[in-house]
């Protein structure tokens, strides 16, 4: 083993969480619906009906839980802001209540030395954009969230330094116009190419606007990236992992970083009639350096195995072809590739490929490809936690996961790659989307389930005092 390069001294040791999953106070302090808080109570949209109207209860706790960041000693903390409490109905006049909310957090953060990390975006439209001009399908769209965008970076920005623009376009894009398993559960893969390259123009408007106007500090997107190995050596299962990278992957970060779609998939895309149209305007502004960003944030779970997939193959209208969510089912782009199994690789209990050295090969085909410094918004481990008597939570299994992890970022950035920082999935326990509160993340864990929000008393598990040493340490002692 050679000799690893040591961890940045600055580098940016966190976890992360999302507004809609952890707040709670849905109908607090002026706060507007999101497209979430209608959509969660759609029969069978999640498990058991599960919502996040209390959630767990981040909006009343956040003291107590910016109390055991500190004490588990984090550098830094992503969290995201609900447009829903900033402008209830997504414009207009700014709701005083809701600017203070992240005003005292981000106060709280830096009192206790934690840098905060923004997400500006994660998931949660304001549901009266969706009414009144079908949110992300219309350019409408565009105004509206730069205006809500700069009015964050006025009010935070001489305290926050890392912003993100959009998290997992790439999977919110998919899941709501494609699979119909997020808002606004559509199936039309031409409608989510289009809301898709509405998208990339809003986070291309944001990331210029912010360049242009002199803030201080950082600015990217966070992106979902589960990197595509061929099933075996055959050159045409190769050819099929390099379609795979293509059409799940650099369709999102060579649009963020080049301001163009892949050759391949354009060509593709107009052959089935899929093609988003493009404007000038939208190519000058797409190609503007200004419009770039100045990290890729990397949302990292899993990678794919896919196999050649002839033009009468597998589709992908029924299934995730992203591979982030759900790689068992058969599923693929004819002619492309479709999803195969590796036998090399352990399952979570949720079914998700447990693969550490998968987060190395992301570093590098991102640092190698793009030349930007890579912030991990994103990496964790959904399992199934039991308290104990006393309280303790023994997730040996969720320290093993992250050890391997942090060890990979080692490696990483020992073969070159600028690592800024690590924000795990996630600090507490968290409601999942579509999997309810048992589906924990958490290095605390947080007493409610389904049927009962309990006490929502916090409990530090064991892998929050290893965190803990790992950040003393610096990465040394895992
Ligand atoms: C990402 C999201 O998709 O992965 C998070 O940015 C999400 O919001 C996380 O919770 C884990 O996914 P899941 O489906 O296990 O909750």
């Amino acid at each position: 083993h050679k000799e690893l390069t040591a961890f940045p001294k600055s580098f940016l040791w966190g976890s992360a969480s999302a507004a809609y999953q952890i707040e709670g106070a849905y109908r607090e302090g002026g706060k507007g619906l999101s497209v979430w808080d209608k959509f969660v109570r759609i029969p069978g949209k999640t498990y058991e009906g599960t919502n996040g109207d209390v959630a767990v209860d981040h909006y009343h706790r956040y003291q107590e839980d910016v109390d055991l960041m500190a004490e588990a000693g984090l550098k830094a903390y992503r969290f995201s802001i609900a447009w829903t409490r900033i402008f209830p109905n997504g414009k207009g006049e700014p709701n005083e209540a809701g600017l203070k909310f992240y005003d005292d957090l981000i106060n709280d953060l830096i009192a206790h030395k934690i840098e905060p990390v923004v997400t500006i975006y994660h998931w949660d439209l304001p549901q009266a954009l969706q009414d009144e001009y079908g949110g992300w399908e219309s350019r409408e769209i565009i105004p509206d969230f730069l205006n809500y965008a700069k009015t964050l970076f006025d009010r935070y920005g001489d305290r926050v330094r890392y912003w993100v623009t959009l998290n997992e376009q790439n999977i919110f894009m998919q899941h709501g116009y494609l699979m119909a398993s997020h808002p606004p559960a559509v199936k039309d893969p031409k409608r989510m190419y289009a809301a898709n390259h509405i998208g990339n123009l809003v986070n291309a408007t944001v990331i210029k606007y912010f360049h242009e106007h002199g803030y201080q500090g950082q600015i990217g997107p966070s992106f979902a990236y589960s990197p595509a190995y061929p099933a075996d050596a055959a050159p045409i299962n190769q050819l099929a992992a390099d379609n795979a990278e293509q059409f799940n992957s650099y369709y999102w970060m060579d649009m963020y970083v080049f301001g163009h779609y892949p050759d391949l998939i354009r060509k593709w895309q107009t052959e089935q009639g899929l093609a988003p149209e493009i404007t000038e305007a939208d190519d000058a502004l797409l190609k503007d350096p200004l419009s770039h960003p100045d990290f890729m944030g990397l949302n990292y779970y899993q990678t794919n195995t896919v196999a050649a997939n002839p033009l009468d193959g597998v589709g992908m209208a029924a299934e995730n072809t992203s591979g982030k969510k759900g790689t068992s089912k058969e599923s693929g782009v004819p002619g492309l590739f479709k999803m195969a199994k590796n036998d090399y690789l352990q399952k979570t209990d949720w079914d998700w490929n447990i693969d550490p050295i998968g987060l190395r090969i992301a570093l590098r085909r991102i640092n190698s490809r793009y030349q930007l410094p890579v912030l991990i918004t994103e990496n964790g481990l959904g399992a199934f936690d039991t308290l104990e008597a006393d309280h303790e939570i023994h997730d040996d299994y969720r320290i093993h996961f992250l050890r391997e992890h942090v060890k990979a970022i080692h490696e990483a950035i020992s073969d070159g790659v600028d690592v800024i920082g690590y924000t795990t999935w996630s600090f507490t326990d968290l409601l999942s989307w579509l999997n309810g509160y048992r589906k924990r993340y958490g290095f605390v864990y947080v007493n409610r389930d389904e049927e009962s929000e309990k006490d929502l008393a916090r409990y530090p598990k064991d892998s929050f005092y290893w965190y803990k040493q790992v950040i003393a340490s610096n990465g040394e002692d895992l």
